[in-house]
């Protein structure tokens, strides 16, 4: 634990928005800072693009005013290339802290030695932490999983997690899954929470968040598809309660992500359909919200799929419908008509 004051986290609730690619994007970040998140941590970028200077990739680094702790995130393999990214991101970046991806489980990542395949090589993860942390002020992260494989003596993120706060990391999230695992079954939160880490995985309600932090380990909790379904979760954790959202306020979301897309890809028609697009990406997951108030039992589980109910409104039925052509018809509420070729 000692090896972590230096960490850059305060130890007082800190809610922090996981890295998502695609619907992590720019907007929607803007859209979880209004609900009071703390943190927020942009797009996963590839490091051999980074380096070769790749403006889309670069794109990614963006940073909106309101995120006032901003940490970018890369994947990268090799020593030299991530160290070189730590150099570029002193002089040419605006971020807090920049993490290394040692938990994405494709095989596209994996197989290029990056993301999960790195835990099970300590030697050169060894190499690129002491060598990436020492070239740059900004702290360094690092974001693992439990472990490659599924079989529990095969773990090995326990053993990391000490080991990166030597060679130079300023914090680690663990995902409570190993690579094999994916998604299935739910993280593994006893695991987690005898370590002094960020905890991640499943967390969908202020209750839960609580529960995680109680054994005095666990620095902070981060969130990722639970701020997809409800960016609100942010504001019931500072609340401590659960907040039964009405439809015509969770329109009223749904207006403001399209007003920060306009902002941040343009109001032209490219603009239009880009902000459409990450629009409906969004929907496919906030369509999984159940209002609390129809729930039975809280807290609410992650892993329940949305079973098909009737709303209390006809707005709050149509926004748990799973149809894209009815997410399309929502876009078209704040957009315009969609394009032909999207219905
Ligand atoms: C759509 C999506 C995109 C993701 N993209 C990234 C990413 O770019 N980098 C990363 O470290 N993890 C990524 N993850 C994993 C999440 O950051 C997080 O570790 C995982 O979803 C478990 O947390 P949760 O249960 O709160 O969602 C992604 C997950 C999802 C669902």
């Amino acid at each position: 634990m000692e090896d972590y004051e230096k960490n850059m986290l305060p130890r007082d609730l800190q809610t922090i928005l996981a890295p998502l690619t695609t619907v992590g994007n720019l907007p929607f970040r803007r859209l979880c800072k209004l609900q009071g998140c703390d943190i927020t941590v942009g797009e996963m970028a590839l490091a051999s693009k980074i380096v070769e200077g790749n403006g889309g990739e670069w794109a990614l680094f963006r940073r909106h005013v309101s995120e006032d702790v901003f940490g970018i995130q890369i994947a990268g393999g090799w020593p030299d290339v991530v160290a070189k990214c730590a150099e570029l991101f002193e002089r040419e970046c605006s971020a807090d802290f920049f993490d290394l991806n040692c938990g994405c489980p494709l095989d596209g990542i994996c197989g290029k030695g990056m993301g999960a395949e790195l835990l099970e090589k300590p030697q050169r993860l060894q190499e690129i932490v002491t060598i990436a942390s020492r070239t740059t002020s900004l702290p360094m992260t690092v974001k693992i999983r439990v472990g490659q494989h599924e079989d529990p003596s095969r773990r090995n993120a326990h053993l990391l997690v000490p080991r990166l706060a030597d060679w130079g990391a300023s914090a680690v999230t663990i995902h409570g899954r190993s690579r094999q695992q994916r998604y299935s079954r739910l993280a593994n939160w006893e695991y987690i929470e005898e370590r002094p880490v960020i905890g991640n995985g499943d967390v969908l309600s202020w209750e839960d968040y609580e529960q995680h932090l109680q054994g005095g380990k666990v620095q902070t909790c981060m969130i990722g598809r639970g701020a997809l379904i409800k960016p609100w979760i942010f504001k019931e954790v500072k609340e401590r309660k659960y907040w039964d959202i009405r439809s015509s306020e969770r329109l009223e979301m749904m207006k403001d992500f399209v007003r920060f897309g306009l902002d941040h890809w343009g109001s032209d028609s490219v603009g239009v359909e880009k902000t459409r697009s990450f629009f409906l990406e969004w929907q496919a997951w906030h369509c999984r919200y159940i209002p609390v108030g129809l729930l039975e039992i809280l807290p609410p589980v992650i892993n329940h799929r949305n079973p098909g109910f009737t709303g209390r409104d006809e707005l709050e039925t149509k926004l748990a419908s799973t149809q894209a052509d009815d997410w399309i018809k929502l876009s078209e509420m704040f957009l315009g008509p969609a394009p032909p070729d999207l219905k």
